[in-house]
C-alpha cells in the first residue's frame, strides 16, 4: 500500500491569518460591546443603613435607600450609568398596594437618587409579585391571577415610579394589555416621553430562583405558568413582542438570556427596535457557584457568556455582572 503524499495544492484560504495578532483579532471582531449597553439591577429594601448580601447571589446586596447612594456613586465612576430598580417593601398585602404608594420603597429611593445622581439613567421594574402576600404578579380572583383586574394597578404603579423620577418603566408582570394601559396612563398625565421596555418575551423559568429568594417573592401556591411563557415556544415570542409593540412598547426584552439565545436572535431579526436580554439571577448564581468550586474561571465565563448574548442580537444586556463587564471592556478583554 502506498503512503499518501502530503498535499501540495496552494492553500489560499487560511482562517488563521486573522487570528495571529491580538490587535488584529480585536479589529475583526463582529461583536462590539460597550458599557453603554449594560444595565445593572439593584434591590432596594425599606429601612436605613442596610446593605445585606443575598445568600444565593454572592456579591449582590439588598440596599436601603440611603446605602444605595454610595453604590450609585461607584457605579457611575466605573461607567455603569443605567440601573434597574426592584423594590422590597416592609409590608406585603393581598393587593400589593405598596407598589403604587408614593412613599413606597422604589419611589423614595428614586427621589433621593435622582437628586444626588441626576446623571444616571433610572429604570424600574413594574410588577406586583414583590409586593403581594401571595407572591403572584397580579391580583387574585379565587386562585387565579386576574388579568383585567390587575391592569389598572400596574398602570398606577408605573405612573408613581415616573412621578418619583423613573426615566423608563419596565413591566415584567406578563398580564395581557398592560403595555397599552401604562402608555395611556403615562400619556394622560403628561409623560408621553417616558419609554416602556416591555418584558414581552418572558419565560416561566427556574433561572429566577435566586431572585425570588432575594425578593421573597416565590408564589405561595401554584407557579407562574399561567402568565409567563412556556419554554418550548419560540414563535409565540414573536407574537408577544409584536402585540406589545402595537400597544406602544419602545423596547422589547427577552428573559432569561442564556437558554434563550435563539429567541433573542429571532426577535432582533423580526423587529427594528432595541432588544434587551436579561441575564437573570440563576445565570449569575450558576457561574458564581462553579467558580467558587474551582470548576470554571469566573472572569472568562462572564466575558464569553456576555459576548454570546450580544452576538445573538441583543443590543442591551441587563446583568448582575455589569460592574465586572465594564472593567473587562475597559481592559480590552472583550468589546
Ligand atoms: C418580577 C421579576 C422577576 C424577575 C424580574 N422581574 C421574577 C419572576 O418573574 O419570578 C427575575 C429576575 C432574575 O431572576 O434575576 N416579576
Amino acid at each position: 500500500m502506498n503512503t499518501p503524499t502530503p498535499t501540495t495544492f496552494p492553500l489560499l484560504h487560511r482562517s488563521r491569518r486573522l487570528r495571529g495578532n491580538p490587535l488584529l483579532r480585536q479589529m475583526v471582531r463582529e461583536t462590539r460591546i460597550s458599557p453603554s449597553a449594560l444595565v445593572y439591577p439593584l434591590f432596594i429594601r425599606e429601612g436605613r443603613g442596610i446593605r445585606e448580601e443575598i445568600p444565593s447571589m454572592p456579591g449582590q446586596f439588598r440596599y436601603s435607600p440611603d446605602t444605595l447612594l454610595p453604590e450609585l456613586e461607584k457605579l457611575s465612576k466605573i461607567g455603569v450609568e443605567r440601573v434597574l430598580l426592584f423594590g422590597l417593601p416592609a409590608k406585603k398585602d393581598e393587593y400589593g398596594s405598596s407598589a403604587w404608594d408614593k412613599h413606597g420603597v422604589v419611589q423614595t429611593a428614586l427621589q433621593t437618587a435622582k437628586k444626588e445622581f441626576p446623571n444616571l439613567f433610572y429604570m424600574t421594574d413594574v410588577c406586583l409579585c414583590e409586593y403581594t402576600s401571595h407572591g403572584h404578579c397580579g391580583m387574585l380572583s379565587g386562585d387565579t391571577v386576574d388579568n383585567d383586574r390587575t391592569i389598572p394597578w400596574l398602570a398606577k404603579t408605573a405612573l408613581s415610579h415616573v412621578r418619583a423620577g423613573a426615566d423608563l418603566v419596565a413591566p415584567s408582570d406578563m398580564m395581557d394589555g398592560r403595555v397599552l394601559a401604562i402608555r395611556e396612563t403615562l400619556d394622560a398625565n403628561g409623560f408621553s416621553d417616558i419609554p416602556i421596555l416591555s418584558y414581552a418575551v418572558k419565560y416561566a423559568s427556574a433561572f429566577y430562583g435566586p431572585f425570588r429568594e432575594a425578593a421573597d417573592s416565590a408564589p405561595a401556591f401554584g407557579d407562574r405558568k399561567t402568565y409567563q411563557m412556556d419554554y418550548h415556544n419560540r414563535r409565540e415570542g414573536v407574537k408577544k413582542a409584536s402585540q406589545d409593540l402595537e400597544q406602544g412598547a419602545d423596547l422589547i426584552m427577552v428573559k432569561p438570556a442564556l437558554s434563550y439565545l435563539d429567541v433573542v436572535h429571532e426577535i432582533a431579526a423580526a423587529f427594528p427596535v432595541p432588544v434587551a436580554a436579561y441575564s437573570v439571577s440563576g445565570e449569575y448564581s450558576m457561574i458564581k457557584a462553579a467558580a467558587h468550586a474551582g470548576w470554571l474561571d469566573e472572569d472568562s465565563m462572564v466575558c464569553e457568556t456576555a459576548a454570546s448574548i450580544f452576538r445573538a442580537g441583543a443590543s442591551i444586556l441587563i446583568t448582575y455582572y455589569a460592574r465586572e463587564l465594564a472593567g473587562f471592556i475597559r481592559e480590552g478583554r472583550i468589546g
